[in-house]
């Protein structure tokens, strides 16, 4: 028997705290409250609301898809929208395959496991280990929480999947210690780790990394489930880089805000992996594969990503200014639309106070402000966003 609670959301379970504005609709980059406040979006839903609220190709994607009635086949049958979002990808990545699922941690679940298959077909059942980094963050099923390194996460549900070990950005040294062809499966590393302050990955140790995978025969994974399909200003965060991986996991903007990941692979990874090897009842079904077809053909045109590139340059210049002007901003860092501002105090505080003035800001870890406006964000809006930052700091 249940008790009569007064406010529904009791009945949630209590893993969040969110703030207390109850959104009721969008428009562009600002949310809007039930009591009809207006937030301009500085987080875009923690880096999935790539296009914004009410973007009309996204609309009319969902729309059509909804009309012909078919939201759901499971995966014992085909479906075009799948079999068109997997050659888009492979035709605007390095990748030959796809494997669709539904969120950033089943990505990387997904990415362990295909290596680990991969990995046994050339050195047997004990060439299973994952080598990860301090800072990175990968989600939060058993896989990808032993792959990311928080403590305080990871005690309570101890104990994790073995087999993994854990090195510092820069210390190739310390890949070395812990990397071996007889154990080694994968390497998985952000590019730039979102979660772990917005911190960039050296393209030279993405490079070292790279070698280490070839000396011993280990795939390079890429975890681009925050920074992957523009958000950085280019398609994927690694082309800045120029150091191509074996699997790529992408999530968070893939489906404009239904739950859509993929793991994007190369024929040599692809090759180890049968019928049955894995699965999930709703990966790439037509609803959200017709979604995020909208979303990549938005985002893949060189035009917008220039436009991304041009508003981040415009947002590195204004975060610059502030560095100089304030004590209290002691590093700004980043790319495209996604940069930190790493703080003498608390972040939280600033997030805080910038929800008390109408702008949604997140953190990045407890001295990290983190901005992720939506990609089609208008001058306009980030210049009034930078204002009510300026003043929240
Ligand atoms: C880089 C990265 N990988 C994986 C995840 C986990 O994604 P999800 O929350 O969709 O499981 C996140 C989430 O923040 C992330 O930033």
């Amino acid at each position: 028997m249940t008790t009569a609670i007064s406010d529904p959301a009791q009945a949630l379970l209590g893993v969040y705290r969110p703030a207390e504005p109850m959104f009721v609709a969008g428009e562009g980059s600002t949310l809007i409250s039930e009591s009809g406040d207006r937030y301009l979006d500085f987080t875009s839903g923690i880096a999935v609301n790539a296009l914004g609220y009410g973007d009309a190709d996204f609309a009319a994607a969902v729309r059509e898809s909804l009309e012909s009635g078919v939201v759901h086949t499971s995966n014992l049958f085909r479906t075009r929208p799948a079999g068109e979002l997997a050659h888009w990808l492979t035709e605007h990545s390095f990748a030959d395959r796809v494997f669709f699922c539904n969120s950033g941690a089943e990505a990387n679940e997904g990415a362990f496991k295909f290596a680990r298959r991969w990995a046994a077909e050339i050195g047997g059942g004990g060439k299973h280990e994952i080598i990860a980094f301090h800072g990175g963050f990968h989600g939060r099923t058993f896989g990808a929480l032993a792959a990311t390194d928080r403590p305080h996460l990871q005690d309570p549900f101890r104990p994790l999947m073995p087999g993994v070990h854990f090195a510092a950005i820069g210390d190739l040294d310390g890949v070395r210690e812990v990397a071996s062809a007889a154990a080694t499966a994968a390497i998985i590393v952000e590019p730039l780790q979102g979660e772990g302050g917005v911190q960039q990955v050296p393209p030279a140790f993405l490079a070292e990394l790279r070698a280490v995978c070839e000396e011993v025969d280990a795939l390079l994974i890429y975890d681009e489930v925050q920074v992957g399909l523009g958000r950085t200003g280019t398609l994927w965060a690694y082309e800045a880089t120029g150091v191509a991986p074996d699997m790529l996991t992408v999530a968070k903007p893939l489906a404009g805000g239904l739950p859509m990941g993929a793991v994007l692979l190369t024929e040599r990874v692809a090759q180890a992996i049968r019928p049955g090897d894995h699965a999930t009842t709703f990966g790439g079904g037509p609803l959200v594969a017709s979604a995020a077809l909208a979303v990549c053909r938005r985002i893949g045109e060189p035009a917008f990503l220039a436009e991304v590139r041009r508003k981040g340059a415009w947002v590195e210049q204004r975060l610059g200014t502030l560095r100089h002007e304030r004590a209290d901003v002691v590093d700004t860092r980043g790319a495209g639309l996604l940069w930190g501002v790493e703080i003498s105090g608390d972040a939280g505080a600033v997030v805080a106070r910038a929800l008390d003035s109408g702008l949604l800001l997140c953190t990045a870890g407890a001295n990290v402000v983190r901005i992720a406006p939506p990609l089609t964000i208008s001058d306009e809006d980030l210049e009034q966003g930078f204002q009510l930052l300026a003043s929240a700091l």
